[in-house]
């Protein structure tokens, strides 16, 4: 299979084109490697990347139509897997436009170029922010997640609602993947593992927002990475005996699947950052603040409906997830 990942130099495209790799593949991966958080870490995992003889790097902004038209002429994709985008939600706050343009217009690229040069399969990044002011647990994807809390959440909306369109007017197969907080080796310095470990190790205070009265829906990375390898064989067919009155709005007539990516049980963050503190082998000092604009207090997935189509469920807690990150941490910035 010839394979396109898009964000290949951030967290989850490097995990995933390292675990493709030696499995009979053609890798191809782009990234604009913007400066969003340091750029030095994705350079980094570029330079993992380069020792694999199947997975090739290509600089390129998904915004550039021509360079995406040319590589898609060029290469004749089998699947796609577009993880690139703007990610975070604060930052969706004071820079609304770096979400159109990435999450938007570069999106709508990704999807032009897939129904133009015979794409089998589009498996996309979704996010669990969809929820937004959802508080029925689990989160499950046939919930109507019509009332979004940030701008980021809303083009994570948006591509959902985009790639039913190109599914349904052009048959094109598309998959799309509601990420519950990924965390683990090589991670995003933007988020709360990376940035309690840094703090801690510091012997600076962390910041605990809504009083530390929060959970998350933690999934550790090979979880993640496991999933999406097998969602990538999972192709959506259509469906002509779908009825709209009977479904969710998970499924259609057109080829078209939605799933939750999540470990499948909350974590209390004060849990989690005892989890951080026993594979540190340090107390943290907690600075309480209230709630932060955008930010939802608790996820959870519902994944029985991934379990149904992968056979998988998440297996690695947060309590081994700390310490396998932990260690990767300390080796990388040798502290
Ligand atoms: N990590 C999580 O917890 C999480 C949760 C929910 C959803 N997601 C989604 O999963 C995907 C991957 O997330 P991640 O954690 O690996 O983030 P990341 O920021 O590490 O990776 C995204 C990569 O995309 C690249 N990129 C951004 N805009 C681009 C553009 N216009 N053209 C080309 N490359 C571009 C960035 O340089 C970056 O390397 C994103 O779509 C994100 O929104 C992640």
């Amino acid at each position: 299979m010839k394979l396109l990942i898009t964000g290949m130099a951030g967290f989850i495209g490097f995990s995933l084109a390292r675990q493709l790799s030696g499995r009979g593949h053609t890798i191809i991966g782009i990234d604009n490697l913007n400066d969003y958080y340091d750029v030095t870490l994705k350079q980094a995992r570029l330079n993992v990347l380069s020792e694999y003889e199947d997975v090739h790097f290509v600089r390129l902004d998904l915004c550039d139509r021509e360079g995406m038209t040319e590589l898609f002429s060029h290469h004749g994709f089998d699947s796609v897997v577009n993880l690139a985008a703007q990610a975070g939600v604060r930052y969706s706050l004071d820079n609304p436009h770096a979400y159109v343009d990435a999450n938007l217009m570069g999106y709508l690229n990704v999807l032009e170029c897939c129904r133009h040069h015979g794409v089998g399969h589009l498996v996309y990044a979704s996010s669990s922010s969809v929820y937004g002011m959802n508080e029925t647990v689990p989160f499950s994807t046939r919930d109507s997640v019509d009332h979004p809390v940030s701008l980021y959440a809303a083009t994570k909306k948006a591509n959902e609602l985009m790639a039913h369109t190109y599914s349904h007017l052009y048959d094109l197969p598309t998959t799309g993947l509601r990420f519950f907080t990924v965390y683990g080796p090589w991670g995003r310095p933007d988020m709360a593992m990376f940035m309690f470990t840094k703090s801690i190790l510091e012997g600076r205070p962390i910041d605990v927002y809504n009083h530390g009265d929060m959970s998350r829906d933690f999934t550790y990375i090979d979880d993640i990475v496991e999933s999406i390898m097998r969602i990538i064989e999972v192709v959506p067919q259509r469906d002509s005996a779908w009825q709209p009155s009977l479904a969710g709005p998970d499924s259609s007539s057109a080829p078209y699947a939605l799933y939750n990516i999540g470990h499948g049980g909350p974590v209390r963050l004060m849990d989690f950052i005892h989890a951080l503190e026993e594979a540190i082998g340090r107390r943290a000092e907690c600075n309480f603040l209230p709630m932060q604009p955008g930010d939802v207090p608790h996820t959870f997935a519902d994944t029985e409906a991934l379990y149904q189509a992968i056979g998988y469920q998440p297996r690695v807690d947060v309590w081994e997830g700390a310490k396998r990150f932990v260690a990767w941490y300390r080796d990388y910035h040798r502290v």
